[in-house]
This record gives structure tokens, C-alpha cells and sequence, in this order.
């Protein structure tokens, strides 16, 4: 649905986007995970044709590249920078948007009582958008891309600003809307939303692609072992070997198999108490992969 070949982009001495390609399925929630300066940005503006690539290309539902008006019907965009009018409400903001998008009359009336609906901000319509927290500006920028039912959406950072129980709802709608065929590409240098939504991951870094893969095969091939602590109950066996050092009562050790490895501990005698299992996650992937933090 989203096919972009060979991508670049230079600005000054920065190659923010270096020879990156990618593929995203319809239906697909894809997401771009980097930190800030990644490229995450210029590359969503070239995927939308708000940027032109120094090289490469970029073609959209198999039809062509994003400045082409048809191409641009189906594609609905969620910028990072909010474009909304603060002097505007709500609804002004929406019916706005929308009848740039060619709506008007009882369709726009209908799409922007959906969108409201959505952004669940139909006690807040008719005030300006300047008195508006930053979780519900995010919301109405996201509905203002929905309007014309897009097929493809692009979502920069959509949850940049939204507080935790927000969050988990805008993510939930996004789900939705892809589950109903809508392909969603969506950036973010929070790695639990990526675990949360994503079908697939793919981690940028300096402007290129590093991985590319379903959340678990990431942290399969890169997240490294589990750490492990487990409580001593009493003495240790004489002449049994332990995993890890022990420390007071705790003994520590990292594994791949945390449960085979508690196990053959319980087998050879040691009387564990409780135990604590941190498993790998992205952040540990980006780290493998990149030697740096995701968040610094
Ligand atoms: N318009 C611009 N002019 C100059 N440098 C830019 C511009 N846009 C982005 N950059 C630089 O390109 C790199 C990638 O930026 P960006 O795509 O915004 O990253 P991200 O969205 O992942 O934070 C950064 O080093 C940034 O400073
Ligand atoms: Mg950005």
C-alpha cells in the first residue's frame, strides 16, 4: 500500500533520510521507531509528498506518487507540528479542513459530527481550539485526517503531548481504524506504543532502517536475555552451581529461558522464594542495535 524505494534527503551537512526503503501492507499498522533526529519526520513527508527525495521514489495503493491528485484523495496526514487554527473551535477547525478536502453541505455536517464523536470532543466544539489541552489538540489533529475517509494514514507522533489515559484510547481507535482496512504508518520514539499497536516495527537511526519485523521477532533476534533475580529461601546445596552471583539472599543471572532455567534450580535443590523475570523489550533491541538509548 505504502512502497517508497531508495529514499534520501540532505539538508545541509545532515543526511537525514540515507537510501531508505520500506513496504507497508494494507491494513497494516507500521510503525517507525527512532529517537528525535532519526529522520522519522522527513521521511513521512516524503511518503505524503509534502517534501520531494533528493532520490528514490514513492508509490501509494499501487497508484502513483503522492502529489498526484488521485493519490492524494486517499491519503490522510496527521502532522507533528498541529495544524490547527487556535483562534478557531473545534468544529470550525473541522469544517474547515474538510471542505478543503471537497466536503460540504449535509456530508460535512455528518463527517465532522463523526469526527467530534471520535475525538470524543463534542463538549469542547464550540470552544476555541486555543483553550485546549495538548491531549485534545493531538485528538482533533488526528480526526481532521479522517475526514475524507482516507485509505492510507500517516501519523507523526500522534500521541506526543496526550496524557497515559488518553493515550491507551487513541491507540485503540487507530487499531480500530486499521482493522477495518485503513493501512496506518504511524512514528514514535515511544517504544510501549510500538508494542502496543504495531504489526510491525521498523527501527530508525541517522536516517536509515536498521531492523524491520514483528515486535516479538525483534526482540528474539536483538533484545538479548531476560535478567533474572530470584529470593534464596536457605543455604544453597554444597557443590551445586548457580547461574549468576548472589548477593545477601538474591541470587541474579540472565537467561533466554527463564522458566527452564528456575527449574533445573528447583531440581538441584535450591529453594527458591519468589523470583522476578524482566524480559527484553524494544528498548533493549535499540540499544543491540544502535549502542545508544532510545530515550537519552
Ligand atoms: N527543514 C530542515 N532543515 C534543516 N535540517 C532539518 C530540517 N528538517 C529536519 N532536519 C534535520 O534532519 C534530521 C532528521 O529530522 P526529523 O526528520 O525531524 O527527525 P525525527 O522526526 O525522527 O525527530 C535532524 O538532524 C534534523 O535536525
Ligand atoms: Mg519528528
Amino acid at each position: 500500500m505504502i512502497q517508497a524505494r531508495n529514499l534520501r534527503k540532505r539538508f545541509g551537512d545532515v543526511l537525514a533520510v540515507d537510501d531508505l526503503s520500506l513496504d507497508v501492507e494494507e491494513g497494516e499498522v507500521y510503525g517507525l521507531l527512532g529517537p528525535n533526529g532519526a529522520g522519522k519526520t522527513t521521511t513521512i513527508h516524503m511518503l505524503v509528498g509534502l517534501l520531494h527525495p533528493e532520490r528514490g521514489e514513492v508509490t501509494l495503493a499501487g497508484q502513483g506518487a503522492p502529489e498526484e491528485p488521485e493519490t492524494r484523495r486517499i491519503l490522510g496526514v496527521a502532522p507533528q507540528a498541529l495544524s490547527l487554527y487556535d483562534e478557531l473551535t473545534g468544529r470550525e477547525n473541522l469544517k474547515f479542513i474538510g471542505s478543503l478536502y471537497g466536503l460540504h453541505g449535509e456530508a460535512l455536517n455528518r463527517r465532522v459530527a463523526w469526527a467530534l464523536d471520535f475525538a470524543q470532543l463534542e463538549e469542547k466544539a464550540r470552544q476555541p481550539v486555543a483553550t485546549y489541552s495538548g491531549g485534545m489538540k493531538r485528538r482533533l489533529n488526528l480526526v481532521a485526517a479522517l475526514l475524507h475517509r482516507p485509505r492510507v494514514l500517516f501519523l507523526d507522533e500522534p500521541t506526543v503531548g496526550v496524557d497515559a489515559q488518553s493515550r491507551h484510547h487513541l491507540l485503540e481507535q487507530v487499531r480500530a481504524l486499521a482493522d477495518e482496512g485503513c493501512t496506518v504508518l504511524l512514528t514514535t520514539h515511544a517504544m510501549e506504543e510500538a508494542e502496543r499497536i504495531c504489526d510491525r516495527v521498523a527501527i530508525m537511526d541517522h536516517g536509515r532502517l536498521l531492523a524491520l519485523d514483528t515486535v516479538p521477532n525483534l526482540i528474539a533476534a536483538h533484545g538479548g536475555a531476560a535478567k533474572v533475580t530470584a529470593e534464596l529461601r536457605s543455604a544453597v546445596p554444597a557443590g551445586c552451581s548457580l547461574p549468576g552471583p548472589i548477593d545477601g539472599q538474591t541470587l541474579s543471572f540472565t537467561s533466554r529461558d527463564p522458566l527452564q532455567d528456575l527449574l533445573a534450580l528447583s531440581r538441584k535443590g535450591v529453594d527458591l522464594g519468589g523470583f522476578h523475570v524482566e524480559r527484553p523489550d524494544l528498548e533493549a533491541v535499540f540499544l543491540e542495535l544502535t549502542g545508544r538509548r532510545l530515550r537519552d
